[in-house]
């Protein structure tokens, strides 16, 4: 790296002082001369620098005097050095630039009327600035658009050659994607190979162009930008936090635009400084889900014609009366809740209260428990936290970045840009352990392609490496030698040979990595689906736990081990106690210390009892048993998320009342007794929790239809009917209510740090406890189903929400093919034409198939946010005996040639 930075965690760049306009100015040797002057707060225009990526010094704006030089320097460009004397003001410079500005405007046009940029345009904005009134030998381009993009159109006619564009896809998204192309006689921007783009479509190229030559196809000539409406609010679909600003004019949304862009490179640089201040294509490009025509515009109820638009009144009168009803015959443990993880904290507290309070059951789960609550119990159990323990700042400093079953750049595409830093920029090792090559494993140092379902048994080889190869940190261990003693007792019953059996690596590889992770100063684990939502995924968790402790890493300040959870507010649906092993806060049910704080808080008493409790899959065995008679779903919609041998279309069945309360009528709505249309995050105040603990704030960006109502307003009022009131005018009032029960809760700005605390668990639990977890060998592959069945997130959807937001389906359609490895593909003779049979122990559907040369030869891949043909009918639903976490990601099946595909091919047979 050239100029950024200067100071690293081993390497503190000496102080200098220079003097800017007159005042003495204290910096850090080496950093470029223009950000020394950006934080004297003096703005020194810029057109082609951009704090993200090295200074590219091509647009000549930035200049200014250096006492000693003749001529202006460029202010990017340049180091700064001790001693310096440097003036940014006087005619001079202005004539400088204005200069500059009559350059550029020799090849742009003015076309602004009819331009996008028109009203936030740098060039514009400049030319304004510095009086450019006349053009000086102007020379047209005459240049056809470059359309041939899905989602950018490139109007090279408006291109500076600024290089902004291409830096950021190179240095920033390391994808390259971007270059400048000669084409007769005039140099374009275009994607590599002049081909039309095919990236991850960012749009941090969009954000950064100072002009109107890069456009959003989907917010085409619809919206002049003063026109427009913008509220800061946070992503809704992973839990990366992502600030953003919707964008809207009525009740349309325009376009979503992101704190990065051509404009925080000097005045609102605090906003992005902390990250990247990007956003992802679901961010940037999936807005539609919001004003989507599949909205529901009234509750809907059933009758003997199906479900029918009824008024709220009726709806929610028709809701408390067979609550009221059903409570009073069966009990209130007739009654079961399930909230998605996509509702604010707010929400998500007040959903526990009124099923804990009003109903009297803790019969409630969030969509935590599909995975991130494997992680939270283990992590709580071992080491006394209850989220990732790693700042961003933590994973972009490390000097070694274990990712181990993690897709990073796929489901949390933010997150992966701290790795890509942590490698760009501080040149970390990155080692990469999953089935698939995926595109952090091609950027990382040491990728190592392990068998599918394999992280498991690469984790407990991890530790066992460390044991045999004594990386053990002694200080670390002396504490605790009983525990210590047991679990190298535990790893020695472990062979080799199952380690490299159900791995997939070999020997030396898990060695090498071992050696890596625990000779590095700083080194933090990232693990994902592939570890968490497995069917070991609790252990495995607490297998990262031995790793970190004997390697002296699980309290050591940089280092930590950190899960992805899925959806936008996962970490908030565990704080807020959505589970019935948790109260707010994530203390425990079973604390009675607990429990009478909240009771105090409440003024009511707890439900108690096993039968007052369910989980998730308890809850829908209950259903079935009939001891349930009513399921309350808030944008819960376990039909098409669970695979249909998990039993739970009998579940849902066998209900005398199902309430489904979504955006949206989906597959399980259309079972329901009673809908009620709800706001999605963009239409809503509030709150999330991003993966890193930090509370972000969720603002309403546009009022779509009154009849949709949020969440928190249907509980409140459900709760006064039933004869709880629930006073609550404003998501605000809640948060008061948090705010008392969980002081500290409402950290916005910043991630409370955490800190592992061990060594109860070490000296009770743990001798017994780790006996059982590196025992058993690896479940041989069966004979008559070879292949791995892995279904799994992709860059373009999340969940289910995205597959309604047509950019994103534009971008990312459903296939429904499945993605085998080419040579499995050439072993079966299967060409385009042909189909497949796929075969599980649950049945048997034909689909076509496509090559993806990143899988692992012998596993095969289908995206889990379709259901079409119904692939998670095929899977296994492995439910954790510790956590209740069901997982259904993996299965066993055989693959068959069945000739040419017709469409009616594709069904479970
Ligand atoms: S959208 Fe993103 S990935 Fe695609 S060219 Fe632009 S910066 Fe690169
Ligand atoms: S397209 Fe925009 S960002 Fe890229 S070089 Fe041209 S003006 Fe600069
Ligand atoms: S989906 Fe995640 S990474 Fe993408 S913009 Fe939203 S919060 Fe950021
Ligand atoms: S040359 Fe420095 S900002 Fe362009």
């Amino acid at each position: 790296m050239a100029l950024k930075p200067v100071t690293t965690p081993d390497v503190e760049a000496p102080t200098i002082e220079l003097t800017v306009d007159g005042e003495s100015v204290q910096a850090r040797a080496g950093v470029s001369l223009y950000d020394v002057i950006s934080q004297t707060g003096r703005i020194v225009p810029a057109m082609c620098y951009h704090y993200t990526f090295d200074p590219f010094g091509s647009c000549g704006m930035c200049l200014v005097m250096v006492e000693g030089k003749k001529a202006p320097v460029r202010s990017c460009t340049a180091k700064a050095e001790a001693g310096l004397i440097v003036r940014t003001e006087g005619d001079d410079l202005f004539a400088a630039r204005k200069k500059a500005v009559e350059k550029h405007l020799t090849i742009h046009p003015l076309d602004c009327p009819v331009c996008d940029a028109d009203g936030h345009c740098e060039l514009q904005d400049m030319a304004f600035t510095h009086g450019v009134t006349n053009l000086v030998n102007p020379k047209p381009k005459g240049l056809p658009e470059d359309r041939r993009s899905l989602v950018l159109d490139f109007n090279m006619n408006r291109c500076i050659l600024c290089g902004e564009c291409i830096n950021i896809c190179k240095d920033v998204q390391m994808i390259d994607a971007l270059q400048f192309f000669k084409k007769e006689g005039v140099t374009h921007v275009v994607a590599k190979g002049d081909n039309a783009l095919e990236c991850e479509f960012c749009g941090d190229c969009l954000a950064v162009c100072p002009v109107g030559a890069i456009t959003n196809k989907y917010s085409k000539y619809i919206y002049k930008p003063w026109q427009l409406k913008k509220t800061v609010t946070t992503c809704g679909y992973c839990a990366d936090g992502c600030q953003m600003h919707i964008e809207v004019s009525g009740r349309d949304v325009q376009r979503v635009t992101s704190p990065l862009s051509w404009k925080n490179k000097w005045g609102d640089r605090a906003e992005t400084a902390e990250g990247h201040g990007g956003l992802c294509v679901l961010g940037r490009f999936g807005f539609q889900y919001i004003d989507s025509k599949e909205r529901l515009a009234a509750p809907l109820v059933r009758t003997e014609d199906g479900l029918t638009p009824a008024s709220w009144y009726d709806a929610i009168n028709l809701v408390k009366d067979r609550l009221a009803t059903i409570k009073a015959q069966h009990g209130p443990n007739a009654i079961a809740g399930l909230i998605t993880a996509r509702c604010t904290n707010e929400e998500l507290y007040l959903f526990q209260k009124f099923m804990r309070v009003v109903i009297g059951t803790n019969q409630l789960d969030s969509s935590a428990r599909y995975g991130h609550l494997n992680f939270v119990r283990a992590m709580q159990h071992a080491a006394g936290v209850g989220r990732m323990m790693s700042s961003y700042a933590d994973i972009t400093k490390a000097k070694v970045v274990l990712v181990i079953g993690a897709d990073i750049t796929e489901t949390n595409p933010i997150t992966g840009l701290r790795v890509k830093e942590a490698l760009r920029v501080y040149g970390a090792k990155v080692v990469v352990a999953d089935s698939t090559v995926t595109n952090i494993a091609k950027l990382g140092s040491h990728p190592l392609q392990i068998a599918p379902g394999g992280e498991g048994w690469f984790i407990k080889g991890l530790v066992k490496s460390v044991l045999d190869e004594d990386l053990v940190d002694e200080q670390a261990v002396s504490t605790a030698a009983p525990a210590f003693d047991a679990l190298k007792q535990a790893a020695a019953g472990l062979s080799w040979e199952s380690i490299i059996a159900g791995a997939g690596a070999t020997k030396e590889s898990i060695i090498e990595a071992a050696h890596i992770y625990a000779e590095a100063p700083r080194a933090v684990i990232i693990c994902g689906h592939g570890v968490t939502q497995r069917a070991n995924g609790y252990e495995n968790i607490l297998n990262l736990v031995d790793l970190a402790w004997v390697t002296g890493k699980l309290t050591k300040p940089g280092c930590g081990i950190n899960d992805l959870p899925e959806e936008a507010n996962e970490q908030g649906a565990v704080d807020m106690g959505v589970a019935p092993e948790l109260l707010p806060g994530q203390a425990s049910y079973a604390d009675s210390e607990a429990r009478a704080k909240v009771e105090r808080a409440w003024k009511t008493a707890l439900p108690s009892g096993s039968a007052a409790s369910a989980n998730l899959m308890e809850i829908l065995e209950r259903c079935r048993a009939g001891q349930i008679k009513a399921l309350y779903l808030v944008g819960e919609n376990p039909l098409a998320t669970l695979p249909a041998g998990s039993g739970v279309r009998e579940a849902l069945e066998k209900l005398e009342l199902l309430i489904c309360q979504d955006p949206y009528l989906t597959e399980t709505g259309r079972l329901a007794h009673v809908v009620l249309p709800v706001t999605t995050s963009a239409e809503k105040d509030g709150t999330f929790t991003d993966l890193q603990g930090k509370v972000n704030r969720v603002r309403q960006a546009l009022e779509l239809n009154e009849e949709v109502r949020p969440d928190w307003e249907i509980f409140a009022a459900l709760g006064s009917l039933l004869g709880s009131p629930m006073d609550y005018e404003h998501p605000n009032a809640i948060q008061s209510e948090i705010m008392k029960l969980l002081p500290g809760y409402y950290n916005l700005g910043e991630a409370r740090p955490l800190v592992a605390r061990p060594e109860q668990y070490l000296a009770n639990d743990y001798v017994r406890e780790v006996a059982t977890r590196y025992g058993a060998g690896a479940a041989p592959v069966p004979a008559d189903r070879p292949f791995t069945l892995i279904m799994g997130q992709v860059l373009y959807h999340h969940g289910k929400l995205s597959t309604r937001a047509s950019g994103l389906i534009q971008l990312y359609p459903n296939k429904g093919t499945l993605q085998m490895h080419p040579d499995d593909l050439a072993r079966l003779q299967v060409e385009a034409k042909d189909g497949v049979r796929i075969t599980s122990v649950h049945g048997s559907l034909e689909m076509r198939t496509e090559a993806n040369a990143n899988l692992a030869p012998g596993s095969c891949f289908f995206p889990e946010h379709f259901n079409e043909p119904p692939v998670k009918d095929l899977m296994d639903c492995i439910v954790d005996p510790t956590t209740g976490v069901p997982t259904f990601k993996l299965t066993r099946v055989a693959i068959e040639k069945i000739g040419s595909g017709k469409e009616g091919d594709r069904q479970v047979l």
